[in-house]
């Protein structure tokens, strides 16, 4: 079990004496909806098994000590609650900080500092939450080690409020939600616009969600993400000249031809474009899913893909092949860039027959092509966060 592991490295750096809790939260893979939760629209993404593990105890100073077993080299690393400001060079501790100041912000301040080993299994800039992942276990970890008074909505918005503030990532809501509010074989159909929500069974009989790892990382992910953001706001400016809406997801594809000539830049045109016609494809899936038809939710997956390449301009060289591949091999239902984009991973809905020719047809051509060999994970829907020991 991981959590022992995750244990044995607490005592190993800090003792085991006291009392040491441990909690998971989970990554997630959006299956449809990309790039609309910033724009009032709906996303469908699911909470997986993968995610972060954090073991915790407080201390009786106002000390800070964290450890990642997944970046070990910097060892153990100290910060004052006194003095919590984003560091340039502390990369990963911005995200456990940012969530102690957004909850000291909110009036929930930490009567002492707390010793922390963290171990995440995501596949670090995969694109599958893992930042979400590590906001959200320490939002769960403060609500349960300090008694505060907050649901698990709130920890989605105090994880996304940090990194919006204190990481300097303009992220929409979808990453943390999902994690926070995850349910095992559900996903979430999510309206952003005002996070109402219900959960939709996952029974792909006879199929299962793959991703793919590109194990591509580009560099200025986040300065181009809050690119698209600016430029989708733009777009709204200008078409909320002509018509009286607050975003993005109130309209449908009809109205926005007929509106669209109002937005004066063609790149923005197209971004919101993008915006409209995700979020209709969206609650489109989901009515396909609920009437166990899959062949429409994937047919929708492979134009959210084609959306994001040409359109919104999110996926990359690497994710296109990955996703052009797949649609080619029979038994493959749907297959998209998923996540923020600019590399990252695939979600792919595969027949469980086709799954062997699939891994095998996406290495040969992904070697061939790119000279990297993805990685594949055949995932599990699973719950939000929750403590173990
Ligand atoms: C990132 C952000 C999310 C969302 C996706 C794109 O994962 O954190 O809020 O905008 O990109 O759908």
């Amino acid at each position: 079990m991981i959590e022992n592991d995750v244990l044995a490295k607490f005592g190993e750096l800090f003792g085991d004496e006291g009392e040491i809790r441990v909690y998971f939260a989970p990554g997630r893979v959006n299956l449809i909806g990309e790039h609309t939760d910033y724009n009032g629209g709906h996303v469908f993404p699911c909470a997986l098994t993968i995610g972060t593990y954090m073991a915790a105890r407080k201390r009786t100073d106002r000390t800070l000590r964290f450890y990642s077993m997944n970046f070990e080299k910097p060892g153990v690393i100290e910060i004052s609650l006194d003095e919590m400001k984003p560091k340039e060079d502390g990369e990963w501790t911005n995200y456990p900080v940012g969530v102690i100041w957004a909850f000291e912000g909110r009036g929930m301040k930490l009567d002492c500092g707390l010793d922390i080993v963290l171990y995440g299994n995501i596949p670090n800039g995969s694109g599958l939450s893992s930042s979400a992942s590590l906001e959200v276990v320490t939002g769960y970890m403060l609500k349960d080690m300090f008694g505060f008074d907050v649901t698990n909505q709130d920890l989605a918005l105090i994880g996304q409020y940090s990194e919006n503030n204190f990481n300097g990532c303009n992220c929409g809501i979808m990453d943390q939600f999902a994690s926070a509010m995850g349910k095992k074989d559900n996903a979430i159909f999510l309206d952003t616009a005002d996070l109402s929500y219900t959960y939709a069974p996952i029974a792909l009989e006879g199929a299962k969600i793959v991703v793919t790892n590109s194990l591509v990382k580009h560099s200025l992910v986040t300065s181009a993400y809050n690119d698209r953001r600016n430029e989708s706001a733009q777009a709204l400016k200008d078409l909320q000249e002509v018509c009286g809406i607050k975003s993005l997801g109130e309209l449908t594809e009809e109205e926005f031809e007929k509106y669209k000539s109002s937005i004066k830049d063609e790149t923005n045109r197209r971004r919101a474009k993008h915006a409209v016609y995700e979020n209709q494809r969206t609650i489109k899936a989901v009515d396909a899913l609920k009437n166990k038809d899959i062949e429409t939710f994937g047919k929708l997956m492979n134009a959210s893909h084609v959306s994001l390449r040409d359109d919104y301009e999110t996926s990359c060289e690497e994710c296109d092949i990955l996703a052009e591949e797949a649609w080619k091999i029979p038994g493959v239902i749907g297959s998209r860039i998923t996540g923020g984009g600019f590399g990252g991973c695939t979600v792919s809905i595969v027949k469980d027959e086709a799954i062997d020719t699939f891994k095998e047809q996406l290495t040969k051509v992904y070697e061939e092509k790119v000279g990297k060999t993805p990685e594949f994970y055949v995932v599990e829907v699973g719950d939000g966060p929750s403590r173990l020991v």
